[in-house]
């Protein structure tokens, strides 16, 4: 009996342990936009209309579209992944098409012919469903005489409503003609559109991360960190550039991740100084370091971590010294990652250990050239965008950035040959909380003495293949 028991409970468990659903279930939840939206409209001017439009699809070459990357401000407030709609937000309540309300979306009709090739189209019924809004259109439904612009003082634009107008004209596109019907009757009732409120808001808004967010970019900072942890643990002279940037991306799409959240930099050598590499195809030689600056994408949200790593599994002494130098400028980052402090400050705290190490090495003479080898900002906003919206100005409990000092040493420098090809950067995504910070990619090794256990944990020595 009990052995027959034993491996149904196991079963069960495995099942149980490894889930049932279709589908994730982790998606960000309608309430979440709906809270999302109700916080850009408090912000709003009175009697003001904001507008977000879903950019369309891209050509890559022929009949080859890109991927598409949902326009992310309408995926914040809907969470809409579809392209060719358009959000319309009213401080005030009005009726259109005979509904009254604040919020009214208009999106792609259903196709069934399309949707055989490419997937279901929800239209205006399934978005009602998954997205719980009221007032759904179709985009042949919209006109811009549909708007009184006579009790609108502000009409407000998502930042990308001009480049959609100037660059899809006459497409005959849903896109284009929403853009050009809108454009036609701004122009009659002669009141001119301006980004800068909406952007205002959504840096305001984007910027602080509610929990749901933190929950998805813990996620896909987990799921970047094992990539790195695997790239440490396999990569040896006589691999390439591209054996790197495939062992991270298996780690990042065998855990659910949909895209990468920018392009693979998989730097070795001379191309570690290269700050955004992105070719990946050169042979990893003995004695190389690897730049590695990858992050998974996962329902959105993106990750942005950087680690560089000896090829062969050991720092050779120079190499060693820069990348401690580099670490110490992170530590001195660091130190200053709380509440209250500026977005700035922890980029000077970087540079001041940089700028000072590079002259007692002799590498500069002068406190301007420190720039030469290290001539990036340290910080950027994380999320939804991999250099996110969010305010420059006082760090605050909520903010997701990225801390990642760097110095880059390319080939004919104008230092001591035994320098050159260096090119180190270590990158980590911190959370702003109430006591100070967490670094929630902390889980990727960042000392020279983690990073060669790390490598010689596989087993294996390091030997060229
Ligand atoms: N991966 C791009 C950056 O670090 O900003
Ligand atoms: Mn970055
Ligand atoms: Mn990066």
């Amino acid at each position: 009996m009990l052995r027959l028991l034993l491996p149904t409970l196991l079963f069960a468990n495995l099942l149980m342990a490894q889930g049932t659903a279709e589908y994730p279930d982790d998606y960000l939840s309608p309430a979440f936009h709906a809270g999302r939206r109700a916080a850009f409209r408090e912000k709003m001017p009175q009697r003001s209309v904001a507008m977000f439009f879903a950019s369309p699809q891209k050509v890559r070459n022929n009949d080859v579209n890109y991927i598409y990357a949902p326009s992310k401000n309408l995926y914040y407030l809907t969470g809409l992944e579809e392209p060719n709609a358009l959000l319309l937000l009213f401080k005030q309540s009005v009726t259109l098409l005979g509904k009254t309300g604040t919020e009214f979306i208009f999106v792609q009709p259903r196709n069934p012919q399309r949707e055989m090739w490419t997937g279901k189209i929800l239209g205006p019924t399934g978005v009602m469903q998954k997205y719980q809004m009221e007032n759904v259109f179709t985009t042949d439904q919209f006109s811009g005489r549909l708007l009184d612009f006579a009790q609108l003082d502000t009409i407000i634009t998502s930042f990308r409503t001009e480049q959609i107008l100037f660059k899809y004209p006459g497409r005959g596109d849903l896109l284009a003609n929403m853009a050009a019907s809108l454009d036609s009757a701004l122009l009659q009732a002669g009141k001119i559109p301006m980004p800068s409120p909406a952007t205002a808001i959504l840096h305001q808004l984007r910027g602080i991360k509610q929990p749901e967010e933190i929950a998805l970019m813990e996620k896909v900072i987990n799921m970047s960190v094992e990539g790195h942890n695997r790239v440490i643990r396999t990569i040896r002279p006589g691999m390439h550039e591209y054996d790197a940037q495939a062992l991270m991306e298996y780690e990042f799409k065998s855990r659910g991740s949909e895209y990468v959240g920018y392009p693979s930099i998989n730097g070795s050598g001379a191309n570690s100084c290269i700050l955004h590499y992105e070719t990946n195809q050169r042979t990893l030689q003995d004695g190389d370091l690897l730049l590695n600056d990858c992050g998974a994408e996962y329902h959105g949200y993106s990750a942005d971590v950087t680690r560089t790593i000896p090829v062969n599994g050991k720092f050779s002494p120079e190499q060693k010294i820069i990348y401690e130098l580099v670490l110490a400028a992170q530590d001195a980052a660091f130190a200053l990652c709380k509440p209250g402090n500026q977005f700035s400050d922890p980029h000077n705290a970087a540079l001041k250990v940089i700028t000072a190490g590079l002259k007692d090495l002799g590498i500069i003479q002068s406190d301007n050239q420190a720039r030469i080898y290290f001539p990036h900002g340290t910080s950027h906003h994380l999320g939804l965008d991999v250099h996110d919206m969010g305010s420059r100005s006082t760090l605050q409990p909520g903010m997701i950035f990225t801390v990642e000092p760097g110095i880059y040493i390319p080939p004919n420098s104008n230092c001591d040959k035994k320098w050159w090809s260096i090119g180190v950067r270590i990158e980590d995504d911190l959370l702003i909380t109430s006591e100070g910070y967490r670094n929630l990619s902390a889980g990727a090794p960042r000392t020279v003495e983690e990073i060669e256990k790390m490598a010689k944990s596989a087993g294996k020595k390091k030997k060229a293949l």
